[in-house]
């Protein structure tokens, strides 16, 4: 502790803003260097970094000799005059006149130049980088954003099982987890039990995490990802589509207002993300899609190929905010979305897909009412109808017209951060190769 041990500490950020006079501060050695009369340290918190200096000739012996065995990563308490210094990283500097070290590091594995793979074994060190520290900023940003803009429209945050004996988006990619001596998978989607809930509160929204089974070593999958899903009775189509678009432009719109800081980090420019919230997203059909491969990016696409992210990413270089693909083939798409009462071969199904290629990050679309289709579709995919049993029964008491959609959270964060992998946009990452830290 510091002299006294009574000190008001508070964090890096506020004693920049202070700017000048006594400051007490605490956190972790982010640098360090020394010569024979001057100490260097670069102190970090979770608000910002800043240099201090120590003075050999105006220290205690105490914190002279404590400064010469700090290490990166020690924790400590400094106490000291700031100033405004040019040459120092964040513009400021404070001269040390207390020092404290809580805890010596040991040599820190982390340093320049390490690879990608070694960055995921230490993940549970790389989270205190910068890089990660303004990721998971702005990651938060987008948890509260979307908490906030369901509230605003006057939704419920509700709960659905994760363990569940039945599939949403197909049985491929469905984790078995043994249940007392049952089979049971972990959720791919809330939407079943979502569908069932509309009955009790109507509008309604979650944030949690969903599981698939991707086999797919992309950039953009993850076995464990975190689901922003919303269910609404009496709402059709376009009415979900349009909360889809209102939803993304309210978080880019946050993190453009509170992570200006954070997207200067990770050198993120702004404007990328400024399109999608100054104008609409192009709303484009999935055979208006086909026709602008073939004239514009000279990729033929057979009717009824779902696009794969080749396509995806020729698509949406063509665009500069998200674009909306709806009516897609109904034999691509999951057996709950509605056929288009104009058209039987598709449905009123839509992907909202990124720019800057970081592929689909909101599928939704209108539910069908009929439960005979559902029945029907059900089967040819193989499933059990008794284990559908609760999911038919909403079509059996009071259906009403009703839609909904799920946006991948890790999908946003990295479009948002400019990621070129997903992995960054969760702290411990789970993709088919990564299981642990
Ligand atoms: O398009 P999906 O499969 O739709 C559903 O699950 C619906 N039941 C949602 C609903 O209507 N309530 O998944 C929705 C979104 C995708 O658009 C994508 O952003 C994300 O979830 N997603 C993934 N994100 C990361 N890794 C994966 N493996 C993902 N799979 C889907
Ligand atoms: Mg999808």
């Amino acid at each position: 502790m510091l002299k006294g041990g009574i000190m008001n500490f508070i964090s890096i950020k506020e004693a920049m803003q202070k700017g000048t006079g006594e400051v007490s501060i605490r956190g972790w050695v982010y640098r360090e260097r020394k010569s024979n009369k001057f100490g260097f340290i670069v102190l970090r918190d979770a608000t910002d970094i800043v240099q201090c200096i120590i003075e050999k000739d105006k220290v205690s012996e105490k914190i002279w000799a404590d400064m010469e065995k700090i290490l990166i990563e020690s924790s400590c308490e400094i106490h000291g005059t700031i100033h405004p210094e040019k040459r120092a990283p964040t513009g400021f500097e404070i001269a040390v006149s207390e020092m404290s070290v809580v805890s010596f590091a040991e040599p820190f594995p982390i340093n320049k130049d390490q690879g990608t793979e070694f960055l995921l074994d230490e993940r549970h060190l790389w989270i205190r980088s910068r890089y990660m520290t303004s990721i998971l900023k702005i990651r938060s940003t987008v948890f509260q954003a979307i908490r906030e803009y369901f509230c605003s429209k006057g939704f419920y945050e509700y709960q659905s099982p994760i363990f569940t004996d039945v599939q949403c988006e197909g049985g491929s990619t469905l984790f078995q987890v043994d249940y007392f001596g049952h089979p049971v998978y972990l959720t791919q989607s809330w939407q079943l039990y979502a569908e069932a809930g509309i009955f009790s509160l109507e509008k309604i929204f979650t944030i949690a995490p969903s599981f698939r089974a991707e086999r797919s070593k992309t950039s953009r999958h993850l076995t464990e990802y975190w689901h922003a899903e919303m269910e609404v009775a009496w709402c059709g189509f376009d009415g979900m589509i349009e909360y889809g678009e209102g939803l993304i432009k309210h978080v880019v719109n946050s993190v453009l207002e509170r992570n200006r800081e954070e997207l200067k980090i990770l050198k993120r420019d702004p404007a990328k993300l400024k399109p999608a919230i100054e104008k609409p997203f192009k709303r484009i059909t999935y055979d208006e899609a086909l026709f602008l491969l073939k004239q514009k990016c000279k990729l033929e696409i057979p009717w009824g190929k779902d696009l794969r992210t080749i396509e995806e990413d020729k698509l949406t270089s063509l665009f500069d905010a998200p674009v909306i693909v709806t009516r897609y083939p109904k034999m691509i798409k999951a057996f709950y979305m509605r056929e288009d009462p104009e058209n039987p071969d598709v449905v009123l199904g839509s992907d909202f897909l990124l720019p800057e290629g970081h592929g689909e990050v909101i599928g939704g679309s209108e539910r069908e009412p009929d439960l005979e289709k559902i029945k029907e579709r059900l089967k040819a995919q193989g499933e059990k109808l008794e284990n559908y049993e609760f999911y038919l029964d909403t079509r059996r008491y009071g259906s009403v017209p009703h839609s909904g959609f799920g946006l991948g959270v890790e999908r946003l964060v990295s479009w948002i951060c400019g990621l070129e992998n997903i992995k960054d946009a969760i702290a411990f990452p789970r993709t088919m190769l990564r299981w642990t830290p």
